[in-house]
């Protein structure tokens, strides 16, 4: 594993960025696993710089998403879906029959996950999966458990992930109530992942996936034992190491 700590968030986006573009200039037909929330928002913007500069092109690449809030349709303004083509999809020269985010409104959750698993692997396998972290240490919407999910499945959103994710809607009644995640396992099939973390909130459970023991508990855990994970905090999030 190795962890680069950067003195801002702007720092961070661009070194994560940096990654990214260095793989997409290596393998322009490349496989990108992607992630939303707030943490990735600045590297992407710094891949659409990087895109208007003329020093890269996603012309040829693919993608998957990590998850994807279920019933909500893909122009709903808080689908995963909408949040890549308006951060993203919308403002680089990438085939959007090309990228993919689960189906948040298939009534066959089953169905879904395995549809999504074999387009996965039909693709030849994600080449570099980006990842940001919940406080729980959930990745995509792997959320503290018994065991680490496999495949691409439903969960049921923790009382704590709907809290923090409520401020994106205008009600916490809103929030939807469970989501479409690749699974632990998809996550580390993987052939590079990339965890990108800021803020001092996220000191502690920082600290746990690094330096903790390997649980479902802390389901970022399982990052320990993927052969090439990169990691790159702000200095706020890696101050408890
Ligand atoms: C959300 C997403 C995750 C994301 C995490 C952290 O619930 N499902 O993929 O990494 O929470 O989000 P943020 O970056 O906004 O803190």
């Amino acid at each position: 594993m190795n962890v680069f700590v950067t003195d801002s968030y702007e720092e961070m986006s661009r070194a994560a960025a940096d990654v990214i573009a260095t793989l997409v200039a290596e393998k322009p037909d490349c496989v990108l696993g992607l992630a939303t929330g707030s943490t990735p928002i600045g590297l992407y913007a710094e891949l659409v710089k990087d895109y208007e500069a003329g020093k890269i092109s996603f012309a040829k690449v693919k993608s998957f998403n990590l998850d994807e809030y279920r019933g909500l349709p893909g122009d709903h303004d808080q689908s995963y879906r909408y949040f890549m083509n308006t951060n993203l999809f919308d403002h680089v020269d990438i085939d959007k029959a090309q990228t993919h985010v689960p189906d948040g409104t298939n009534p066959d959750a089953e169905a879904e996950g395995l549809a999504y698993e074999a387009a996965i692997e039909e693709a030849g396998g994600v080449d570099l999966q980006l990842l940001g972290l919940g406080h729980n240490g959930h990745i995509g919407f792997n959320e503290p458990a018994d065991d680490f999910p496999v495949i691409t499945h439903v969960v049921d959103l923790t009382e704590s992930t709907i809290n923090a994710n409520s401020r994106l809607f205008d009600s916490i009644d809103e929030v939807p109530r469970q989501a479409y995640t690749m699974g632990i396992g998809t996550i580390m099939k993987a052939r590079e992942i990339l965890l990108v973390v800021n803020g001092e909130g996220k000191a502690e459970i920082v600290r746990d996936v690094l330096t903790g023991p390997v649980t479902p508990r802390v389901p970022a855990s399982a990052l320990q034992l993927h052969p090439k994970v990169t990691v790159v905090l702000d200095k706020e999030a890696a101050k408890l190491l």
